[in-house]
């Protein structure tokens, strides 16, 4: 295929994936290339409840290598969460940094190796490319199959004060090591799977939709969808089925991989000022907003959402190719109540009167913004708000 504009990839250095892929962390860390004796695990209590935390500690301990094991990261961390967690690794010595957990931990994980070795705080992480060298090897491992992070360049934090997330993105978050693992999700509850399921869904249909939408994010986009739209109400109902938890975390890196290349849109660009000022998580402000964007959006996407159609395996022979894309968003909006999604923002304590500040908010999110294929007034922002306030 020619195109004119260039396009961009970039992934995880190395991503071992299968069922109890995580039993082979210990014989797979010559990969890192450097010599490992003492590790940092950033985990959080449902890990080590579950007993991931032991496997992983026990096969380090048989290869000689010290191990201690952090759960600070707050779900969704907010800068000073990241800064008072880094104390604790600030004055000791690790040779790897060992993510395992939802996004927040890996976005941490990310965040607190770079400050191992550049010299700032979170905050100053805030300025864009500040970061200027490595931080310390990482081994990222996701026990949530929604935000891709393993294989993203990004780690989102939550600034309370400003009533802000933001997205912190450079090259030196991509990791050394990956291991994808469904049995890590079999006990994911029934919510979170929903709620990151679907953020997992929004990543590789806003990247297919993005102006900066290529051959190589299109793969992983369309194969994202077709895998995901197969198994999230399975997941959602059975979580114990290994086969739809095993689509379901490769659909959500694949998602990731198509967001790195293509970037993410107006769905995240609205989800984040939900999140930094009432505190929706980023699943559910993602799960809330696809349909409504989506339909502002549908007249520029029309022939896009026929392909995603197709992918999901709800087009009809016959059908045109607005009523291919219309099906999309019914789609979505059957899964919303299947799942049992929240569609109302009043729940949430958002009222009429906070939507043009939530809205001028959103407006400046222009990093997403930018790739959503129709430009959104202020105006066009608050309708969208909107329609989550019936
Ligand atoms: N870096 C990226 O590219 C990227 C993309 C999208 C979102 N994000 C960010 O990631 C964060 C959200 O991550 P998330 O949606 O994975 O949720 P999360 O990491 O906040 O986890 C949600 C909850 O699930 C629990 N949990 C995680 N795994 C579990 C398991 N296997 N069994 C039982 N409980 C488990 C966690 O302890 C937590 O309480 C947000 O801050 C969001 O902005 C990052
Ligand atoms: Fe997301």
């Amino acid at each position: 295929m020619v195109m004119k504009q260039l396009y961009h990839f970039q992934t995880a250095n190395h991503i071992i994936s299968g069922q109890n892929s995580i039993q082979s962390l210990a014989e797979n860390l010559h990969l890192i290339g450097k010599d490992i004796q003492k590790a940092l695990i950033i985990t959080s209590p449902s890990l080590i409840r579950l007993g991931f935390v032991d496997e992983v500690k026990s096969q380090l301990s048989n290869k000689g290598i010290d191990s201690r094991t952090i759960t600070g990261i707050l779900p969704e961390p907010t800068v000073a969460n990241i800064e008072e967690v880094y104390k604790d690794p600030a004055n000791e010595n690790y040779d790897v940094f060992i993510g395992l957990g939802g996004g927040s931990v890996l976005d941490a994980t990310k965040i607190l190796s770079i400050l191992k070795t550049n010299d700032k705080s979170v905050h100053e992480l805030l300025e864009p490319d500040v970061i200027e060298r490595p931080g310390i090897p990482t081994i990222l491992i996701p026990s949530t199959s929604g935000t891709g992070s393993e294989v993203t360049p990004n780690a989102i934090v939550t600034i309370p004060d400003e009533e802000l997330k933001i997205g912190i993105v450079s090259k030196y978050f991509l990791p050394d090591l990956v291991f994808i693992d469904p049995v890590l999700t079999l006990e994911l509850p029934a919510a979170i799977t929903a709620a990151t399921g679907m953020d997992a869904f929004t990543h590789s249909l806003e990247s297919f939709i993005s102006n900066k939408a290529n051959p190589i994010s299109d793969t992983y986009a369309l194969d994202s969808i077709r895998l995901i739209s197969s198994s999230i109400v399975e997941a959602y109902h059975n979580g114990a089925s290994i086969a739809a938890r095993g689509k379901m975390i490769i659909g959500s890196m694949y998602g990731g991989m198509a967001l790195t290349s293509a970037g993410t849109a107006a769905v995240h660009a609205l989800a984040y000022p939900l999140g930094g000022k009432f505190n929706i998580t980023h699943g559910v402000a993602n799960s809330m907003l696809l349909p409504h964007v989506m339909a502002f959006n549908m007249d520029a996407i029309t022939g896009r959402l026929s392909r995603v159609a197709e992918a999901m395996g709800i087009s009809e022979a016959g059908d045109s190719e607005n009523a291919a894309a219309e099906r999309v968003v019914s789609q979505i909006n059957k899964w919303t109540k299947e799942l049992d999604i929240p569609q109302n923002l009043k729940k949430y304590g958002v009222e009429e009167i906070d939507l043009q500040d939530l809205a001028e908010a959103a407006a400046k999110v222009t990093r997403l913004l930018n790739n959503n294929p129709k430009t959104l007034s202020v105006e066009d922002i608050k309708n969208i708000y909107r329609k989550l306030l019936p």
